[in-house]
């Protein structure tokens, strides 16, 4: 007798088969999913600036060091009007891993913040927070894993990144680029 797969089996057998051949996705900041041509999406857009372009920026960035020589660049802070609520990102995805990378910043520049307070969520869910306090050594640091979570269901996701949170310490977001596994 023939092997035959029963059709009810089919979709469960194409996912364990999935699961089996993950490949990793690399998505750029400015750039778009070569597999879907989803990309990041920025808001309040006017408040997240081409970090290669940003002239107002206090964050000035070694392109060589950054993925695709670029990044997008954030700032947090309840004491001033313009930049007193949270920033988000947000991407769409099918995979069963997600891993956030970002530039953080240890400059002591009095006018500006190196400080970092971020909360993450995936489909509209709490999942972490990444903080990080200015050492003072005036040394950026690169491809820093601002999240990762590699025990997600197969499936869509929505993942979103807040940058601050209302009432919280002004909070500065570099950001370089996302990797997912599907
Ligand atoms: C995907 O990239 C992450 C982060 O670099 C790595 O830890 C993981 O092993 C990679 N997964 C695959 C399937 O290549
Ligand atoms: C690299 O960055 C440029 C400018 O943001 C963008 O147009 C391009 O699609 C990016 N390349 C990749 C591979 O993401
Ligand atoms: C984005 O900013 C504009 C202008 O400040 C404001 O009217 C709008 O409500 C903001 N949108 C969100 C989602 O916060
Ligand atoms: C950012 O996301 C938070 C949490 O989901 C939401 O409350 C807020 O309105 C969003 N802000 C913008 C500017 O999109
Ligand atoms: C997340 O929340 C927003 C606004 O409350 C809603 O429109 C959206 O459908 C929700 N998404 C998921 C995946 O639950
Ligand atoms: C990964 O995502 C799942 C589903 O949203 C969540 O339950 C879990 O807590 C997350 N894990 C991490 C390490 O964030």
């Amino acid at each position: 007798m023939a092997f035959t797969l029963p059709w009810a089996a089919l979709p469960a057998f194409l996912s364990a088969y999935a699961h089996a051949q993950l490949s990793n996705h690399t998505v750029d900041d400015g750039g778009a999913d070569s597999f879907t041509g989803a990309m990041i999406s920025y808001s309040n857009y006017t408040e997240w600036n081409f970090g290669p372009r940003c002239v107002a920026c206090i964050a000035h960035l070694d392109p060589e060091k950054v993925h695709n020589h670029t990044w997008h660049d954030a700032t947090y802070d309840g004491s001033e009007d313009i930049f007193s609520l949270p920033q988000n990102a947000t991407f769409k995805f099918t995979g069963s891993a997600l891993y956030v990378y970002g530039v953080i910043s240890n400059t002591v520049d009095i006018t500006g913040t190196s400080n970092t307070g971020i909360s993450f969520f995936i489909d509209n869910e709490s999942v972490g927070q990444f903080s990080h306090f200015s050492d003072g050594s005036n040394a950026y640091k690169y491809h820093v894993l601002l999240y990762a979570n590699t025990s997600l269901p197969h499936k869509e996701h929505c993942f979103k990144l807040q940058n601050g949170h209302i009432g919280g310490s002004a909070s500065l977001i570099l950001l370089d680029y996302i990797i997912y596994s599907r």
